[in-house]
């Protein structure tokens, strides 16, 4: 307690007498659940309670330097918590230069953003990053500058008020696990430095890192296979789950957390909101397992929401852990902690996480022509807590990762071998193996049997580049626009990404840049296509066509509440396994939403009886993106064509007349 007491103090000196009644507030709720992590870590340490208050002064100076507009922004999102959960949410995420050249240039693309309704924008890696290959950005060679061809720390606080001004808040990426070999830290441990060399996990011979070999995967297992890399200055293995050129930071050390947390308040400062925090399901390391999702990890992610709840709780934290279904709940906080008065408060973790196992699930249905799998991730989603949400999406920067569906897959597939054939099938399919109309690659995997992932544009994958006739193209629209619409009326905050509006195709000229070669992800990373961007309201092109079917489907979507990510989901058992049906709000009330997807290629009908079930009467159906209606009792049941998907509320007799 005098420990807490002295913090505060501490802290206090340093602000405002205008703040101090608020920030104690924050801090006395926070605080002893931030200490009680925090111990659990790294209470062991001599000296705990300096290094305690060391991190509380520093965050006492990021109060202090929090400006006034971001100040103000707190105030209101601590009084509307959900704010990020409402069905007006959308996002949209891109690479700065591929999509505007450098910050300046991101902030000239904002009228687009708002003609789709955009309100949070992820810009992917701009801090400094090493020179050379850099896993696009996501080797961070400085917390503290911008990316020289991306502009400087002004033009990002710029792009910020200006982004801000239009509600969009910006989500920037915050490297948790690793920094490049040329970051600061590192080259001091090169240097010969210890304090810094124990910023990372190195080992002096193959022993340890032989024995944890044994029970880690990989995740570049083509282009960087292992987990260790011999440093040659340093002759010694430093962990290296990632590229050999990103070190993983040593989280046991409390210097590398205090650190980590000042540099994530200090951007916070800045005027980014969201931060998505990379590669969280590594942050520990424990012999014997596959040194994921442990539970220090997770503590790490609670002890910075305590942070950023004090000093910034305007903030979000997006978990990005692409891992099983089972593993991913806990990342947006599970259980309950003890406070002083014996009363127990939910244990809060990140804001958002990404909903990889849908994502992928969706892509194995449309392939396999069955939307069981869906079934399968949907039923074993819990329900979101308070103030949380996920973050759904159908293509991201990153390969498609089959990994995570393992469980899901071995639950349907007949081969007896924990799914393995069943994605390996269908990773050839998206690569485009014999009559698939996908044109995609497998991602990281020499045997094409073997399951990894998959890369490739959305549009490649649904079929617009193999499309030879009008009828394929559409199709091929249809199927795209089935997976999105899935990611807006399941529940969550849903992310468009770049070129999808305008079903931009692969990229394919990565292959000539000797950086890039060796990563394949480099395929669904092109240069926003500004000829498609000119053609968007012209409904006798492609990409007008996607444009305008895809901003029907936004302007369904945020004009009904029940598609909130607050809202209830209850997945509905359908006797066709073409169809994924599931209902939105309550189903005993008259302002259900039911999503129905044709995951098919052939047209199914759907037996209206299994909609409504719970409602008082029977009711008559109307699909909100066609406006059709379909009356009780009345005529055959409708038919769905092939990938086709209809969003239907219910209506009683007199009710649109
Ligand atoms: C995350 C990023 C991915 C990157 C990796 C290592 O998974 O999404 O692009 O390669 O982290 O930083």
């Amino acid at each position: 307690m005098t420990l807490l007491s002295n913090s505060l103090k501490a802290m206090l000196v340093h602000l405002p007498a205008t703040e101090h009644e608020g920030v104690s507030a924050r801090f006395h709720q926070q605080a002893p659940v931030l200490l009680d992590h925090l111990q659990r870590l790294y209470g062991h340490h001599a000296h705990f309670p300096t290094w305690f208050t060391a991190l509380t002064v520093a965050l006492a100076k990021a109060l202090q330097t929090r400006p006034q507009a971001l100040r103000q922004l707190d105030r209101q999102r601590s009084a509307d918590k959900d704010w990020f959960c409402s069905e007006r949410m959308l996002g949209y995420c891109t690479y700065v230069d591929r999509f505007a050249g450098d910050l300046r240039g991101v902030a000239e693309k904002i009228p687009h953003l708002e003609e789709m309704g955009v309100h949070y924008l992820h810009l992917l890696p701009f801090l400094r990053a090493r020179i050379g290959e850099n896993d696009g950005g996501f080797a961070v060679s400085s917390f503290k500058d911008i990316e020289p061809r991306f502009g400087t720390m002004t033009d990002l606080r710029e792009l910020t008020d200006r982004l801000r001004q239009s509600g969009i808040s910006l989500c920037s990426d915050f490297i948790l696990n690793h920094v490049a070999d040329d970051h600061p830290w590192a080259l001091a441990a090169k240097a010969g430095d210890e304090t810094y060399r124990d910023y990372f996990y190195s080992y002096p011979d193959r022993i340890l890192p032989d024995q944890f070999e044994q029970s880690l995967g990989q995740i570049f297992p083509q282009a960087a296979p292992g987990n260790f890399t011999f440093v040659d200055v340093l002759q010694r293995w430093v962990w290296t789950t990632f590229y050999p050129y990103q070190w993983d930071l040593n989280y046991s050390n409390p210097a590398v957390f205090s650190e980590m947390a000042t540099a994530l308040l200090h951007l916070a400062n800045q005027g980014i909101e969201v931060f998505r925090l990379d590669s969280t399901a590594f942050l520990w390391k424990r012999e014997g397992s596959n040194c994921m999702n442990q539970p220090e990890a997770h503590v790490i992610l609670q002890a910075l929401r305590c942070l950023i709840e004090i000093a910034a709780p305007g903030v979000l934290l997006k978990a990005e852990a692409i891992v099983p279904t089972a593993q991913l709940p806990a990342y947006l906080g599970s259980g309950t902690t003890n406070r002083d008065d014996n009363s127990t408060v939910p244990v809060k973790e990140c804001h958002l996480a990404y909903h990889s196992s849908l994502m992928a699930a969706a892509w194995v249905a449309l392939a396999e022509q069955d939307a069981g799998i869906i079934g399968h991730v949907m039923r074993g989603t819990p329900p979101l807590p308070e103030q949380a949400s996920w973050l759904t999406y159908v293509r991201c920067h990153d390969d498609i990762g089959w990994n995570v569906l393992r469980q899901e897959a071995a639950l349907g597939g007949d081969d007896g071998d924990g799914g393995e054939q069943r994605l390996s099938r269908v990773a050839q399919f998206f690569a485009g193996q014999e009559d698939s109309y996908a044109r995609g690659a497998s991602f990281q995997a020499a045997d094409p049997a073997a399951v990894h992932g998959t890369v490739g544009m959305s549009a490649a994958l649904c079929g617009f580049s193999s499309a030879k006739t009008e009828a394929q193209t559409e199709l091929a629209r249809h199927r795209m626009l089935l997976l999105y619409g899935l990611a807006l009326t399941f529940g969550g905050l849903p992310v468009i990404y770049m070129g999808d509006e305008l079903a931009q195709g692969n990229d394919e000229t990565y292959r000539l840049d000797p950086a890039k070669v060796n990563d394949s992800r480099w395929l669904q990373r092109p240069d926003f296509d500004l000829d498609a961007f000119a053609l968007r309201h012209d409904a006798g092109t492609l990409p007008g066509q996607m444009f305008s079917s895809l901003c029907r489907m936004l302007t369904c979507r945020r004009t009904h509440p029940q598609l909130a990510a607050t809202g209830k989901r209850h997945w509905i058992f359908s006797p066709h396994a073409e169809l994924l049906i599931f209902a939105r709000g309550d189903i005993e009330q008259a302002n259900v939403l039911y999503f129905v997807g044709n995951f098919s290629e052939h047209p199914v009908a759907l037996d209206l009886r299994i909609l409504g079930k719970s409602l008082p009467l029977q009711p008559g159906w109307m699909d909100i993106l066609s406006g059709q209606t379909f009356l009780p009792e009345a005529g055959p049941a409708p038919l769905l064509p092939a990938c086709s998907q209809l969003w239907l509320i219910p209506y009683f007799q007199g009710v649109l007349s």
